[in-house]
Parts: structure tokens; C-alpha cells; sequence
């Protein structure tokens, strides 16, 4: 599991100090899936990055199963455990082959070249790119490009995956492409995942939705519990999804609508069943 305690992130020095995290206290419990979502610049890649030590706490404690952040003997195990997934697919590619794009971390690393076989075909599989194999990365689109980067990760063996807006430069098929994978990863392979994203609609499956402001932590709680507190969530600049809103105003209106309904379609089926009964 990952531990964070009283977690303040600053970055630089007076007069130009920006205090990013001003006390985080969070737990992500194994096979949980964790939204982070809050308006820019509250904190979410900087509370992203901290999990594999790509930041040290200014205060405050990152634990990874155990392991410090701010301990420097652990260093590798934490990155190997916490594999990082960014916004940009293309910054993340270095080879000209997709199979020597996932080969790159674990040959790095000494892995025997059977075993480097072996792990490419399970990650490439696991993430439905298989016929990928000896394509050209620069060739592929933006969501086969960010499931090579997944795939990249994945056969690092992680046990946690931190992603920081892995959507944001896709097209609405490569988004849900990406959240695809990431949702089988997480029930097949049991991988526990941070996501972070601007966009609700991504939101709706997760375990956990956590909410940033200025830094702390503003809202949390499961969605379907997060998205009934609609002042709250607009007061933080977030949109709920229309079809969330459409629920909001029409119990607003005096429609007895079931609590906990996330999904388009379960509404859907709520609302229609409401309707003829009061017809
Ligand atoms: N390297 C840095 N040096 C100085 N300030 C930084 C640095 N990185 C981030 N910050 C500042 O820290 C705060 C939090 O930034 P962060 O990138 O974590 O926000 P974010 O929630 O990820 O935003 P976005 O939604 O735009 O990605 C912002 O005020 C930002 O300007
Ligand atoms: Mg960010």
C-alpha cells in the first residue's frame, strides 16, 4: 500500500516559494483505483511524481509498501515498483520498434533476454497491442502510442501504476482505448492505479475520487457519493458529467431518483421507471 503523511511539497525559495502540497494525508490501498482530479495547478502531478520519488517531501512521508521516498537505498525498488505513465506518449518513446520500445526498461535493468521475451508478449498482450509488435511507434496513433508506454511500464512487473492525465492529448476513441486497458490491467493483473485527469466522464469506475485544492486534499469518497455534492465540486471549478447533472436537477425538482447511480445507463432506466410510474 502507499502511505502518505503530512506531505508539503515547496519548490524554490523566497520571494519565488510555491508551497504545491500543504499537508496531504492519503492512503491507496492494494487494487484500488484512485481519481485524482482539482483545477490546475493544485497539485496533482506534483503529488503524482512524489510517489516514485521523481519529488521528496519538503515535510512529510511517502511510503511505498513500507519503503521510504526520502530514503535513498530504496530508491529503485520504489521506481520499480511505481511504474509512471505522462501525458505525452511521444516523450516517452525512445526506440524505432514497438518491441525495443518495451524491451528498453528491463535491458536496462540485466533482465535475461528470455525473460525480456517473455514479459513483452504478457505486457502487449495484457494491453490488447500484440499485432503492434514490430511496428514503428511514430507510426501509431495516440492511444496505441500511450498502450506501448503502459506496456513499457508494465513489464518492469509494477505493483502500482501512476498515471498523470494519460488521455489528455488523445482523441475521444484513444481515451477510451486507454481507459480500457487500464481498467483490464487493473481486474486481471490486480495493479493498483492513480489517475489523474480532468476529464468526469474517466471518473465514474474508479474506487476512490480525491479532489485537490490549493494543495490539501478538498473532497473525497467514492463517485457516486463525490458526484451528489455538485455546489461543492462546482466551487472547485470541476464539472460534473451531463448526465449527472440531469439527476442533480431532477431530484432538485422533486424526482425520487435512487442515490448511488453513476452510470448513463442504470439513470437512464431510473429516470424511465419514475416516468411511468407517475404517468
Ligand atoms: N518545477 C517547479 N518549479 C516551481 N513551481 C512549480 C514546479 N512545478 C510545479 N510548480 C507549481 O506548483 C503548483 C502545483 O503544480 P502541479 O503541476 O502539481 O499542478 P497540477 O494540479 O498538476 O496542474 P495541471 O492541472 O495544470 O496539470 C503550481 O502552482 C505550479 O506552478
Ligand atoms: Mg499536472
Amino acid at each position: 500500500m502507499i502511505e502518505i503523511h503530512g506531505l508539503v511539497h515547496r519548490f524554490g525559495e523566497p520571494p519565488d516559494l510555491t508551497e504545491a502540497l500543504r499537508g496531504i494525508d492519503l492512503s491507496i490501498g492494494e487494487g484500488e483505483f484512485v481519481a485524482l482530479l482539482g483545477p490546475n495547478g493544485c497539485g496533482k502531478t506534483t503529488l503524482a511524481k512524489h510517489l516514485n520519488a521523481l519529488l521528496l517531501p519538503t515535510e512529510g512521508e511517502v511510503r511505498v509498501d513500507g519503503l521510504s521516498t526520502s530514503d535513498p537505498a530504496e530508491l529503485w525498488e520504489i521506481r520499480r515498483r511505481v511504474g509512471m505513465v505522462f501525458q505525452d506518449p511521444d516523450r516517452q518513446m525512445v526506440a524505432s520498434v514497438v518491441e525495443e520500445e518495451v524491451a528498453f526498461g528491463p535491458e536496462n535493468l540485466g533482465v535475461p533476454p528470455e525473460e525480456i521475451r517473455r514479459r513483452i508478449g504478457w505486457a502487449l498482450e495484457a494491453l490488447g497491442i500484440e499485432a503492434l509488435r514490430r511496428a514503428e511507434p511514430n507510426l501509431l496513433s495516440g492511444g496505441q502510442k500511450q498502450r506501448v508506454a503502459i506496456a513499457s511500464v508494465l513489464v518492469m512487473e509494477p505493483r502500482y501504476l501512476v498515471m498523470d492525465e494519460p488521455t489528455a492529448m488523445l482523441d475521444p476513441l484513444g481515451r477510451r482505448e486507454v481507459l480500457r486497458a487500464v481498467h483490464d490491467l487493473r481486474s486481471n493483473l490486480g495493479l493498483t492505479v492513480l489517475y489523474v485527469t480532468h476529464h468526469m466522464e474517466e471518473v465514474l469506475q474508479a474506487d476512490r475520487v480525491v479532489a485537490l485544492r490549493d494543495g490539501r486534499v478538498a473532497l473525497q469518497g467514492p463517485p457516486s457519493e463525490v458526484f451528489s455534492r455538485v455546489e461543492e465540486l462546482r466551487s472547485l471549478g470541476l464539472d460534473i458529467p451531463s448526465h449527472l447533472e440531469l439527476a442533480w436537477r431532477l431530484r432538485a425538482a422533486g424526482l425520487d431518483l435512487p442515490d448511488g447511480l453513476v452510470g448513463e445507463e442504470s439513470l437512464a432506466q431510473a429516470i424511465l421507471g419514475r416516468w411511468r410510474e407517475l404517468r
